[in-house]
């Protein structure tokens, strides 16, 4: 039984400020929702504000980034260590830092071995260009970047993953359910390559790429699908905690 859960990616958006303030504004909503887990990825310079916030909340919180050192001159990193103790779950590999900070499958990796050694839950994204897109090369892309985001890794018990087709971030153009399923279907199939049928039931996969609380129900009326990446909605109270509700009468 896969728990459906709703992420909230905020980006490099809130002032500390801003954050307390939307936190507030959530929690009392987010918390009247059962059956669904709820997790809310800030700015680093707001978990330990917004960790205090949610005590004694069903919200939980996550890190969008992290670097892989346990800790040593690195300037402007963050390391497994200090994010283990403000937050429960780390998002690694999204787009954006693939695409704006030059980060690979390798480096990818790297980072999911020193989440996992501090028992960080990792929630991994992986998705294709629109180029890969329109050339068919979906499948070949994602099944690739899982491949060998997770190489050498033992059973990741506590990994999520996210299938965010690139295309469909930030752009108003969310895919479709039924596509979205059967890319998430594939991205199954090869966890169990990797680690058996038995804990590719298991695993959760959550789709990514404008959703809102116009399409969320598309996505999570999918067998395969369980739960939502969310960007831009995710800073909007009715909006977040409208997906989080119609989740809960989905799932
Ligand atoms: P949007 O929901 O803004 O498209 O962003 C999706 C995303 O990248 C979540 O990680």
């Amino acid at each position: 039984m896969r728990v459906p859960l709703i992420v909230g990616n905020w980006k490099m958006h809130t002032t500390i400020g801003e954050a307390r303030q939307l936190v507030n504004e959530m929690r009392l909503g987010l918390d009247k929702i059962e059956g669904v887990e709820k997790v809310i990825c800030p700015p680093f310079v707001s978990l330990a504000v917004v960790k205090e916030l949610i005590k004694g909340s069903s919200i939980k919180l996550g890190a969008q980034n992290l670097y892989f050192a346990e800790k040593g001159a690195y300037t402007g990193e963050v390391s497994p260590l200090m994010l283990a103790d403000l937050c429960e779950f780390v998002i690694i590999g999204h787009s954006e830092r693939r695409q704006y900070f030059g980060e690979t499958d390798s480096i990818v990796n790297n980072k999911l071995r020193a989440a996992f050694k501090v028992g960080l839950k990792t929630i991994l994204c992986v998705g294709e260009r629109l180029e890969e897109n329109e050339a068919g090369k979906t499948k070949e892309v994602v099944t690739g970047q899982l491949k060998s985001s997770l190489a050498g890794l033992d059973y990741p018990q506590d990994l999520v993953l996210a299938y965010e087709p690139i295309w469909a971030i930030g752009t108003g153009r969310a895919a479709t359910g039924s596509k979205a399923n059967e890319t998430v279907s594939l991205i199954r199939q090869q966890f169990a390559e990797s680690y058996g049928k038995e804990n590719a039931r298991e695993v959760r996969i959550l789709y990514g790429g404008s959703v809102t609380t116009d399409n969320i129900v598309e996505f999570v009326e999918q067998s395969e699908i369980d739960g939502a990446l969310v960007g831009g909605a995710s800073l909007r109270t009715d909006q977040f905690v409208g997906i989080v509700k119609q989740t809960s009468e989905i799932k």
